[in-house]
């Protein structure tokens, strides 16, 4: 059936996915709703945007994303509340943000009244998807690339913008122990770690490994420069807690500046918890966890939410940071929860209702 809309046209699946799904079971990102959204730049503008039923993409071999990794993505989630009003957490950061990025990759920005009605027509069409309940949610991921057909190292004209949909449960299931990394490099000043672009996340991946051999499921980063400043973990931005301050990085041109990690700053200075926001040295972390100051760590990202991180490794050396009660991580990831379920008072405006 296709239905002619002012401004995008809807072609439903003649056949849903959903009977099929077991919703309890779901390895993080791999099962894929019905509908998708795209949108074709072409002749120097956004075309009729699309939600098509979800499938393969037809493209040229030469197509520049494949050769050059021109494309950046966004990471956001749905939640669907008792009364099956389905909410979105702060969904302008990420249009500003994938515009941002796509700026940084000579990707044309995307128009906000395309972004939103692309949203809230694909999560209205895909709803059933979401399921209710804490802990479940539907993964949203816009992206962007470019498709110019041609190995010209150069900027094209042509680029795609699609957003996909995947029902998620928690993105790590065990426990979280990090390497502390200083012989990889993650991002540099003036390169593109502050753009959530692909390849800062593929080039992540063969350093991962090699940490995961010794044990870890992630690197917390450090500068390039030097490798005495602790950046970002892989998917994450990291916290720290000293005694009782939360002691975090600056963003900077190497540091994805995190919805969720300043969503947490927000909800721990309306706690009256003190947010300390400078460069973290490794070697203070290290003296801390000596002392018995360093309380907690935890990362936090759209995927993850708050992951407390339960020991960490530095030049060959493990230490361990044991849970403690009231523990900062636990309260900043309740609040945040409830604001985006919807099961808390919102004071921050940052509950986003899809209609
Ligand atoms: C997100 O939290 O949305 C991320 O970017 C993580 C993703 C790479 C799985």
């Amino acid at each position: 059936m296709i239905v002619e809309l002012p401004v995008m046209k809807i072609v439903k699946t003649a056949q849903s996915k959903l009977e099929g799904i077991d919703f309890n079971n779901l390895p993080f990102g791999s099962t894929f709703t019905d509908h998708m959204f795209v949108c074709d730049y072409a002749n120097g503008a956004w075309q009729t945007p699309e939600i098509v039923p979800y499938g393969p993409l037809s493209m040229d071999p030469s197509a520049s994303v494949l050769h050059y990794g021109q494309a950046v993505f966004e990471g956001m989630k749905a939640y669907k509340d008792d009364e099956d009003k389905i909410w979105l957490f702060r969904p302008d950061e990420n249009h500003k943000r994938i515009n941002k990025s796509s700026v940084r990759l000579h990707i044309p920005e995307f128009p906000a009244d395309y972004f939103f009605d692309g949203l809230n027509a694909l999560l209205k069409l895909d709803a059933a998807w979401i399921q209710k309940g804490l802990g479940n949610s539907l993964y949203v991921r816009p992206f962007v690339f470019a498709n110019t057909a041609g190995v010209q190292a150069a900027p094209g004209n042509r680029y795609k913008f699609m957003i996909i949909c995947s029902p998620v449960k928690a993105y790590y299931s065990g426990e979280l122990k990090v390497k502390i990394e200083d012989r990889f490099s993650r991002a540099a000043p003036g390169g593109v770690g502050y753009a959530k672009a692909a390849g800062n996340y593929g080039a992540q991946f063969y350093p991962t490994s090699l940490a995961q051999k010794e044990g870890f499921q992630q690197i917390i980063w450090t500068d390039a420069a030097s490798h005495q400043f602790l950046e970002e973990a892989g998917t994450m931005n990291v916290f720290f807690r000293i005694n009782d301050t939360l002691l975090t990085a600056p963003v900077n041109d190497s540091i994805l500046d995190g919805v969720t990690r300043k969503s947490v700053i927000e909800v721990a200075k309306s706690k009256g918890i003190a947010v300390d926001i400078r460069p973290v040295e490794v070697s203070e972390i290290l003296e801390a966890q000596k002392t018995g100051a360093l309380k907690e760590i935890f990362g936090c990202g759209t995927a993850v939410v708050v992951s407390p991180i339960s020991g960490f490794g530095y030049r060959g050396d493990q230490f361990e940071v044991k849970p403690i009660e009231n523990s900062f991580a636990s309260e900043l990831k309740e609040t945040l929860l409830g604001i985006q379920y919807n099961t808390l008072p919102d004071p921050f405006g940052w509950r986003y209702e899809v209609r």
